[in-house]
């Protein structure tokens, strides 16, 4: 048997024994603030934020190292005792021995459950953990069962040391803000509320208190309180073998205060009696709040079984009904694992890139990627207010197309870097469009390119590269005019600003400069002259794209021409000759960035839509062109790629040299994705990608082939082990990317091979070693690392919907073009999907009764609820936005045939 399965449909799962593995972790949250990590043994964290944890922060390290698990004991009246957590100093002894007691973790969306046999006092506890979805405390309910023949009587004991403060001071300060601590107990429970938080930069007065409250199934609280980590473990004892229980110590009682300590939320309930088989229940709440009217409502709310059970039951279904796609293949623990990667970016906007154990830096935040992508699975996933999100995050973006990098909690707030680091990643620009684009798409509101957003500003100017000494905190955030005045700008303009300044910033290749990194953040070495040719190929696309944007714009709204800031004419000229010239296209952005520098007159200039696209399409199609000239390499009539960068020395990054293959799987994905990449060249770099490349077992694609060199001409990712994260790891965003470039151009099998390689090696537990979803990355021997947060969810479940289902939209109309191959469809020859699209919820099944393979079928009839629908082209169906507006709200049933 395999070591994790599924139980359902949902994606809900089991595993034995779970705590005989390192490193495994899982979350737990609600979009109320609390964000969880809880291991085997229900360790982890728990925090609101970067300043409030209310659990001890971890590192993946900490994960086997910390004893400060959330701990409930229970003691027999012979003195034996054990932990439902498996964490006393006599059962970790017997880990691995004959007598291990027998343990298993079942869970899904947002809970999660862990059974124990405490063996040595015939007892079995069941720990069932979760977030209620708009609290902010964690519920953990702990069921106790006699397994015994006769009657027991017991005592239990929660133990859970509260942290109570910034993750900041997890070592620096650490013992001076245990002395802010002011500490008291109540009837229900342990309270901490420090006095302030500490920040050397400026302490602040502190208003939140940790706390841990509990009840048992009857309403009694505890009887006795442990309210500092001292008075728990006792002189010289440990949390794994604490004192104050092995003694019998009594404790505090409630009314209890203590100020300056370490903080413990300890407590024993009334010693109870339970005959065969019966169970006895503990409900406790772990929380930060803020404020006394917050805690009595919850302490009044949440305290009997029923409640719990009906909160739980609340939490499971929220989260299964936020995922709303839904797929159905021959391959049902595919079908499951797709459920939690459609999950996956509920999970990244929630925890963002620092809040879960592998992830054990930053602050909190979220990146300008991150904002991007979410929107992605989000058009996917809730449409509804993503045309809002979209417009408020252009205002990120500067006069001088770069963007800015802090990013506020609040939608459309974007805040000064004030630490005078600039640092621009020359992707940025990239992905604003790709969004909006997708959003058009689905949605057919091509008017969004007409909205006026205003720009962001700080004293960054010129793409970086210089401060404005005249911009202060009076000036704000918002560009102004020289008349005081805080500019606007269509998003068409932005988007016009973020791709024209980018074609002239080059390096002395003639391809955009790599500046502080592109897409791949370790590539941050090479400022100067380091060039990134992987995203001038995907610039060369996004020119194209928008070119086509404008074109829809004019078509289908009458609009003819529209108005831009003047200073843009100068990026417009429509000068061919320039392109060649390097210096030219430097001294053109000096000019332009200089004159948006401070403030703009905000005078604004008229262009025809079509002189504005053609000039993009100019553009597009020469840098298609010298890449297609310049950056191939030919090897054989077999294999061949895209050379991918060019180092701070010159160098470029792929070919043969220093006797071996250099091959760099980024140049490859956007050449293939742009349509810089000839057919010809696709086969050449599937054959070199899976010669080079590939490595089946670990999941599929590798980042790049072993460099064998420490290169300080290019990045830190040359100093990373080879196979660890940026440096040749099978990263699963870049491998997913790569998949949907091979789909877009047709490349099926190649396309789903990439796919199914990170979908098996993530399923396979005893190679990746995670619960279900997508990692981050495999590392050389294929675990599966940085669970969970990772841009390649959003992007995977993108490929499977709109490639591998063909379920695209095409300004507002549905096209189904299924890239699906023969082995993706049941023994009845069905693969369904439901998705939704134009605010309605569509389940679409393909039928393809002989099973045939992709390129060998066509379309023959098409049926929405019944009615036959025309077939205008035999590869692909047609629904327009007329006839999805008419359908109703509830669930439509597609069914296309496939001969
Ligand atoms: C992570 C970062 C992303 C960066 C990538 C490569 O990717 O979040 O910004 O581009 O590493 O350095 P993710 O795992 O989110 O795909």
């Amino acid at each position: 048997m395999k070591p994790l399965t599924f139980t359902n449909d949902n994606g809900d799962f089991t595993i034995c024994q779970p705590e005989s593995i390192s490193s495994l972790y899982f979350p737990l949250a609600s979009e109320a603030g609390l964000k969880s990590a809880i291991s085997p043994n229900l360790g982890g964290d728990a925090k609101i934020n970067q300043e409030h944890f209310l659990l001890e922060p971890v590192s993946v390290d900490n994960l086997h190292n910390n004893r400060s698990t959330r701990n409930f004991w229970v003691k027999t009246t012979d003195g034996k005792f054990a932990s439902i957590t498996g964490t006393s100093a006599s059962q970790e002894a017997q880990k691995f021995s004959e007598t291990q007691e027998k343990s298993r973790i079942h869970a899904g969306f947002m809970w999660h459950q862990l059974e124990r046999e405490l063996s040595d006092l015939n007892l079995k506890a069941t720990t069932t953990s979760f977030v209620p979805t708009n609290e902010t405390f964690e519920f953990m309910l702990v069921s106790i069962t006699n397994t015994a023949t006769t009657p027991q009587e017991l005592t239990a004991t929660a133990a859970i040391p509260i942290f109570g403060r910034s993750a900041d001071n997890l070592r620096d300060h650490r013992n001076v803000t245990s002395m802010l601590h002011r500490i008291r107990t109540d009837k229900a429970g342990i309270y901490v509320t420090p006095t302030m938080s500490f920040d050397e930069r400026g302490h602040r007065l502190n208003h939140q208190t940790y706390y841990v409250m509990g009840f048992d199934d009857v309403g009694n609280t505890p009887k006795t309180f442990f309210p500092t980590v001292e008075s728990f473990i006792g002189e010289g004892g440990s949390f794994t073998h604490p004192r104050s229980l092995f003694e019998n110590e009594t404790g505090v009682t409630a009314g209890y205060t203590c100020d300056g300590r370490e903080a413990m939320g300890a407590f024993r309930f009334e010693t109870f009696n339970v005959a065969p088989n019966e169970t006895k229940n503990f409900i406790l709440l772990l929380g930060i709040s803020d404020g006394e009217q917050t805690i009595d409502r919850i302490k009044n709310t949440y305290n009997s079984l029923e409640i719990v059970q009906t909160a739980l039951k609340e939490t499971k279904t929220y989260w299964q009904d936020k995922v709303s796609v839904n797929f159905k293949t021959a391959d049902t623990d595919f079908n499951r694992f797709m459920k939690w990667v459609c999950f996956q970016p509920y999970l990244r906007r929630i925890f963002g890139c620092s809040f879960l154990p592998h992830h054990d830096y930053g602050r909190g935040g979220r990146g300008w990627r991150d904002l991007w992508q979410d929107c992605l699975s989000l058009l996917l996933m809730e449409p509804k207010d993503v045309g809002e999100m979209i417009v408020n995050n252009f205002k990120g973006v500067r006069l001088d197309g770069t963007n800015a990098t802090i990013i506020g909690e609040k939608q459309g707030e974007f805040l000064a870097d004030r630490n005078g680091i600039s640092r621009v990643w020359m992707d940025h620009a990239l992905w604003p469009l790709m969004t909006t684009k997708l959003y058009i798409d689905q949605t057919g509101d091509i008017s969004i390119l007409n909205k006026q957003v205003s720009y962001f500003k700080d004293p960054h100017i010129k793409r970086g590269t210089a401060f404005d000494s005249l911009w202060n905190d009076e000036y704000g955030n918002q560009q102004r005019t020289t008349t005081d005045d805080i500019y606007t700008g269509s998003i068409l303009e932005h988007l016009l600003i973020q791709h024209l300044t980018g074609f002239y910033e080059v390096g002395q290749h003639n391809i955009y400069r790599l500046r502080g990194a592109d897409w791949n953040d370790a590539l941050d070495m090479a400022n100067e002259n380091g060039e990134s040719v992987a995203f001038t190929a995907a610039y060369s696309g996004n020119l194209m794209e928008l070119a086509s944007l404008i074109r829809l714009l004019e078509n289908k709204t009458g609009i003819e021409s529209v108005e831009i800031l003047e200073e843009i004419g100068l990026l417009l000229k429509n000068d061919t000759e320039i392109y060649n010239q390097i210096d030219r296209k430097h001294q053109i952005l000096e000019v332009y960035t200089k004159n948006c520098q401070h403030k703009v007159n905000g005078n604004k200039l008229k262009m025809s839509l079509s002189e504005i696209s053609l000039n993009l399409i100019q553009k597009a199609n020469w840098l298609r062109h010298s890449l297609q000239e310049r950056e191939w390499i030919d090897f054989n009539d077999e294999e061949g790629w895209y050379n991918s960068y060019y180092d701070n020395n010159g160098k470029a990054t792929d070919g043969y040299y220093n006797d071996r293959q250099h091959m760099m799987l980024t140049g490859q994905v956007f050449s293939i994705m742009n349509y810089v990449a000839t057919e010809n060249q696709i086969k050449k770099i599937t054959t070199s990608a899976d010669r080079y490349l590939y490595r089946k077992e670990i999941g599929g694609y590798r980042l790049n082939t072993d460099f064998k060199e420490i290169k300080t001409d290019l990045g830190r990712m040359f100093g990373f082990a080879y196979g660890e994260k940026e440096n040749g790891a099978v990263f699963s965003h870049m491998t997913v990317m790569y998949a949907n470039a091979l789909y877009r151009r047709g490349f099926v099998k190649e396309g789903w091979k990439a796919l199914k390689s990170l979908a098996d090696t993530s399923l396979n537990f005893e190679t990746s070693r995670i619960y279900p979803g997508i990692p981050e990355y495999f590392r050389a021997d294929g675990h599966g690392v940085y669970h969970y947060l990772t841009g390649a969810a959003s992007w995977y479940m993108l490929t499977m919907v709109t490639e591998v289902f063909g379920v695209q939209g095409k300004t507002g109309d549905l096209i189904l073009y299924p890239k699906l191959l023969a082995e993706q469809f049941d023994e009845n020859g069905k693969a369904s999907i439901v998705a939704q699209f134009a605010g309605k919820t569509l389940e679409i099944t393909y039928d393809n009764p002989n099973r045939k393979e992709f390129g060998q079928y066509v379309i023959t009839s098409a049926v929405c609820d019944e009615e036959q629908l025309p077939i205008t082209d035999d590869t692909f169906a047609f629904i327009t936005k007329e006839k999805l507006q008419s359908l109703d709200e509830s669930n439509h049933h597609i069914t296309i045939t496939l001969q």
